[in-house]
């Protein structure tokens, strides 16, 4: 029986219970899911290409916060420009599904032809639906705009794989929102006051701010090579940004939080962070870092000690303020341990903000970086309604690096209760890149080049890798080798050669176009199509809870079903045998990497971008939305271009493969 776009209405009203049944099949499968799909050895797709594929940037990303404000994100409808608490309310598409199966299983009518659409298998209602937002979270409620920050990075050095890997999986996380309708600001920058630098500084026989600049610069080309889609970026140095940490200072004047007394003890410049005599290991700060004793002197004090209650009681009632949880607990047992006031002066050097009224003195370089978060938001003069503060302060999300979750989740919580700010929502807090176990510094000599990374491999597949490797949260060994195994076999192997197999089959055997007819669709292809409409919701919960490796999980599970699918269903043998049902399974499998490439672009944007170009899927269809909008399915006898081939292939270096 032959289908066109008339007829395929009254079978597809059929297709709820099977579409049930199917998804409960599937769902044992995973389970059992063990293999890698083993590729068509004639297919084309072991296509070897050059290592060093194009840096290919989808964006401009913004130097300055003052640029910043009236940037945009093209390769997105992010519509962060129009977007405002209020535009979500009325469209949500989270709130009302209960699982998985109700939303794909057919209930809510999943099928259809769109009227004026030549699509067959539209995959919702024939109304739009509303499907803005991500999955709302006890921390979150999935509409609202989400300021996302990284940490500011020390001058000290050039940046390094750990410097890289904090931005990109901001970035991952602010495009998914965006993608998702989500009015977005990411923030980042550099960190450039403090003992640490100007030491750097004078030993390279600079002066501290030219230094910086230099840095600074090259943290900035990072992001640019990285595709990292920040929304502004502050350096430390600025006017506006010393302006407001001098306000702030002064709130916490005002309130009494800070008094004047004098300080000695150790102290760390490696760390910037001051050590009890009891935290030190064999002389050392914990970290490992070299400790100075600081002789008597002048300095300010935070009344640290008198928020251990608050902290805590802040804590109890916001569970998912400090995430993993194991890394809450040590945050909870340090807090309730007692704190101490906190020296936040010094007078032996100047290289940094100076204490208002009180010239001598310089403010500790981490009460001047914290306050990035706000004064880049416009702190504290704009912070008028639908000012940058008012829309993403207080900020959805900081993430940092587990040696610094002490002073995101302690110390910054304290100086915003004593200045009677609000608190973040969110601190999530990621492991350490090491290389053979030992964590990565200049001193060993085993610091991994991010700029060598992507000249190596190219941006996608460096990205694909950081962020796929290990459960975010915890640490990961870096090797040249299992990126060179992970590259070839999830994105070469498994993503880049299906791809390849499906297009060139369309192209070769539909005449350059998508199949102008299809037959009614099997168990299985509601089955896999079932899945890959779930695929929104399984990894926007994932992106939701900072679990980024599972969303690359998902995907990657995705990929593994539709190679399963196209190996068993063979259309390669149907073209000889039965063209309806060969025109029908390539259909089903440009219709499940439409969502697959959908859902990719906030990990890979450029790779994502090229596979679309090959579906056809036209450049304004490509947010979440239309995953699920009636019509944006792929349409019928719509012209394809050549394939080619999108991921590179790696030679595993030969020392490795022996
Ligand atoms: N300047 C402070 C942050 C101030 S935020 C108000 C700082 N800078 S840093 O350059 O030393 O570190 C910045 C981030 O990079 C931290 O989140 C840190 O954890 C991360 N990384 C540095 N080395 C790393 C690895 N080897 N692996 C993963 N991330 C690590 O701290």
């Amino acid at each position: 029986m032959r289908v066109n776009g008339m007829t395929l209405a009254l079978l597809l009203a059929a297709r709820a219970p099977s579409v049930a049944r199917a998804f409960a099949v599937h769902g044992r499968r995973h389970r059992h899911r063990a293999v890698v799909v083993i590729v068509d050895p004639s297919s084309s797709s072991g296509v070897a290409m050059s290592s060093s594929s194009p840096i290919l940037l989808d964006r401009e990303f913004h130097t300055r916060r003052r640029h910043s404000r009236t940037s945009s994100f093209p390769s997105s409808s992010s519509s962060s420009s129009s977007s405002s608490r209020s535009s979500y309310s009325s469209t949500r598409l989270f709130s009302i599904p209960t699982s998985s199966a109700d939303r794909d299983g057919g209930t809510t009518s999943t099928g259809g032809t769109v009227p004026g659409s030549s699509s067959p298998v539209a995959s919702t209602s024939t109304t739009s639906t509303s499907t803005s937002g991500t999955p709302p979270t006890p921390f979150d409620d999935g509409l609202s705009p989400y300021g996302i920050t990284t940490p500011i990075y020390y001058v000290n050095d050039k940046p390094h794989v750990g410097h890289a890997y904090t931005s990109l999986a901001c970035d991952v996380i602010a495009r998914y929102m965006r993608h998702s309708g989500r009015d977005v600001h990411l923030l980042t920058g550099t960190d450039e006051h403090g003992q640490k630098v100007e030491a750097t500084a004078r030993g390279a026989g600079v002066e501290p701010l030219e230094f910086c600049d230099g840095v600074s610069r090259a943290f900035r080309d990072l992001l640019g090579l990285m595709n990292i889609s920040n929304d502004g970026f502050v350096r430390t140095t600025e006017d506006h940004h010393k302006g407001a940490v001098r306000h702030l200072w002064r709130e916490l004047r005002d309130a009494g939080a800070i008094y004047l007394g004098s300080y000695e003890g150790w102290y760390s410049v490696r760390d910037e962070c001051y050590y009890n005599e009891s935290e030190l290991v064999d002389g050392r700060a914990p970290t490992g870092a070299e400790v100075s004793w600081v002789k008597k002197e002048d300095s300010y004090f935070f009344r640290l000690s008198e928020y251990t209650d608050r902290l805590l009681e802040h804590y109890e009632d916001h569970p998912d303020f400090i995430a993993p949880e194991s890394r809450r607990n040590e945050v909870v047992s340090f807090v309730r341990g007692g704190l101490r006031d906190l020296s936040i002066s010094r007078t032996t050097f100047d290289w940094g903000v100076k204490v208002p009224d009180d010239e001598g003195h310089v403010m500790y370089v981490w009460i001047d970086a914290l306050a990035n978060y706000i004064s880049a938001l416009g702190y504290p003069e704009e912070t008028d309604p639908g000012s940058y503060y008012d829309k993403y302060w207080p900020a959805s999300l900081h993430v940092v690096g587990k040696d610094i979750l002490r002073f995101h989740a302690v110390y910054w919580p304290a100086f915003l209760m004593a200045a009677g700010l609000p608190l973040p929502r969110r601190i999530f807090a990621h492991g350490w890149w090491t290389k053979d176990g030992e964590k990565i510094s200049k001193s060993l000599g085993n610091v991994i080049d991010p700029v060598e990374l992507v000249n190596k491999y190219g941006v996608d597949p460096t990205r694909f890798f950081l962020m796929s490797e290990v459960t975010f949260g915890n640490d990961g060994d870096f090797s040249d080798e299992r990126l060179i195994y992970k590259v070839n076999a999830n994105l070469s192997n498994e993503l880049g050669n299906l791809n390849q197999r499906i297009m060139t089959l369309v192209y070769k055997n539909c005449g350059g176009a998508t199949p102008a007819e299809i037959g009614p669709l099997t168990e299985d292809d509601e089955a896999i199509l079932s899945t890959a409409r779930s695929l929104r919701m399984r990894t926007g919960e994932a992106i939701s809870n900072q679990s980024i490796d599972r969303y690359v999980q998902h995907m990657i599970s995705m990929v593994w079903d539709a190679n399963r699918y196209i190996d068993v269903q063979a259309p390669w043998v149907l073209k000889k045998t039965d063209v309806s049902r060969m025109n029908t399974v390539l259909y089903v499998l440009m219709e499940v990497m439409r969502h697959v490439a959908i859902l990719y672009q906030p990990l890979m944007p450029t790779s994502s971008n090229v596979i679309l170009d090959q579906l056809g899927v036209p450049k304004d269809e490509r947010d979440f939305s239309h995953l699920d909008t009636a019509g944006c399915e792929i349409k019928l006898g719509r012209e394809v271009i050549k394939p080619t081939a999108v991921f590179p292939r790696f030679e595993v270096p030969v020392a490795a493969a022996v």
